[in-house]
């Protein structure tokens, strides 16, 4: 049987020419042209100033915490319900992770939550916009305001989203974006810090290529520790190639995220992702939840349907306050968290590639239905 596969990057446009360009010149490691025109490409996509690509989204993460002055002693809020990199970029730094639970509605962190989180360490905020849905960033700069913290966008999901007339990338002070295989816009593995502010960029450059000086001679001398997280020529080149249609990718990954809304709403004990009001959702992923005490059946029951259907998913992620690792690591994993342990323990996510058929997403929500009446 086919299998419709949760997600497959979508390669539809200069890739190969932009890679064989990348050999035939032999500029294959970090150095070459397509590093400084991908980040160029990426940042003004974005609607800031500085590009900075790095090998993966993690780094980039890691990088502008870095950047941001941010070390052991401190503490960063991050949602419960999220990825792990966003924990565990907090400590490599050497800071710890302070959790908020997930928002109901829009399963982005509860901003209503995060001023009873606060203490004199907290130096930054992180909010997710988790499966490219925006979080409430109006009320999160306001808290951010008031309380002098720095606002470090985890956007790895979140191409070229939006919230207020405004692109995630640009919300806050820094952000920080991947481009893994499953992503809007891809390089196979990679990823990028974006910001306006001059100094934070320039930080970035330095700590991203082990402390090198930005200008001069190279003496071999350092005077700082920083780690190698270039991305390569060849990444960049993919990178170009995908950023000149990503607005094409985005229009197919809302095109294919309200046509699921359409054809899955009203299913009782079904509950889909809310949009924040103002947020411009790009639908990464589509997520569903099952409730069994509205429907009799659980989400177990319907990813089995789904797989013996040939319909390939995911779990949702399991909130950071039952990881071992972040326990282990000191993080206060005691409180409640039942926005983010619902999400765990009912949700999944359908296929939701940039080249997925609409006759696919007919076909895989026909299936749902079917299961919900049998
Ligand atoms: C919310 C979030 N943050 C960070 C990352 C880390 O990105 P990467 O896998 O490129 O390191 C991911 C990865 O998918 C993610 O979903």
């Amino acid at each position: 049987m086919p299998v419709i596969p949760v997600c497959s990057p979508f390669l539809a446009g200069k890739e190969l020419v932009y890679i064989a360009e990348a050999v035939s010149s032999g500029w294959i490691s970090s150095s070459g042209k397509y590093v400084p025109e991908f980040e160029n490409a990426f940042a003004e996509y974005c609607g800031v100033k500085h590009g900075i690509a790095v090998c993966n989204g993690t780094a980039a993460l890691h990088l502008a915490l870095v950047a941001l002055g941010i070390g052991p002693g401190d503490e960063v809020i991050i949602p419960d319900f999220t990825m792990a990199a966003s924990a565990f970029a907090v400590c490599h730094t050497g800071a710890r992770p302070v959790f908020v639970d997930a928002e109901k509605a829009t399963w982005n962190i509860n901003a209503g939550l995060i001023e009873a989180k606060l203490t004199p360490r907290t130096k930054a905020i992180m909010p997710v916009h988790i499966f490219g849905n925006p979080c409430d960033m109006g009320r999160i700069a306001h808290i951010a305001a008031r309380h002098g913290l720095a606002v470090l966008e985890d956007a790895a999901e979140a191409h070229g989203a939006g919230h207020g007339g405004k692109k995630a990338g640009s919300l806050g002070t820094i952000a920080a974006f991947s481009f893994f295989a499953n992503k809007n816009v891809t390089t196979g593995e990679g990823g990028m810090v974006v910001t306006n502010d001059d100094a934070l960029a320039e930080a970035c450059r330095y700590y991203k290529n082990l402390c090198f000086p930005l200008t001069g001679p190279r003496t071999y001398l350092h005077r700082d520790i920083g780690f190698n997280y270039r991305m390569s020529n060849l990444h960049a080149a993919l990178g170009l190639a995908q950023t000149e249609k990503a607005d094409y990718y985005r229009e197919l990954r809302i095109a294919h995220g309200l046509l699921y809304r359409e054809l899955l709403h009203r299913i009782p004990g079904v509950i889909l992702q809310k949009n924040q009001p103002d947020g411009e959702n790009v639908y990464w992923m589509n997520g569903v939840c099952v409730q069994p005490e509205m429907c009799g059946r659980t989400r177990d029951e319907l990813v089995a349907h789904l797989a013996a259907n040939g319909v390939e998913t995911r779990l949702f992620f399991n909130g950071m306050h039952r990881q071992p690792a972040l326990r282990k690591y000191g993080c206060d994993c005691s409180g409640e968290y039942p926005a983010s342990d619902f999400l765990a323990d009912n949700g999944f996510y359908l296929p939701s590639g940039s080249g997925l058929a609409e006759k696919d997403i007919r076909m895989i929500c026909a299936l749902i239905r079917d299961f919900f009446r049998g």
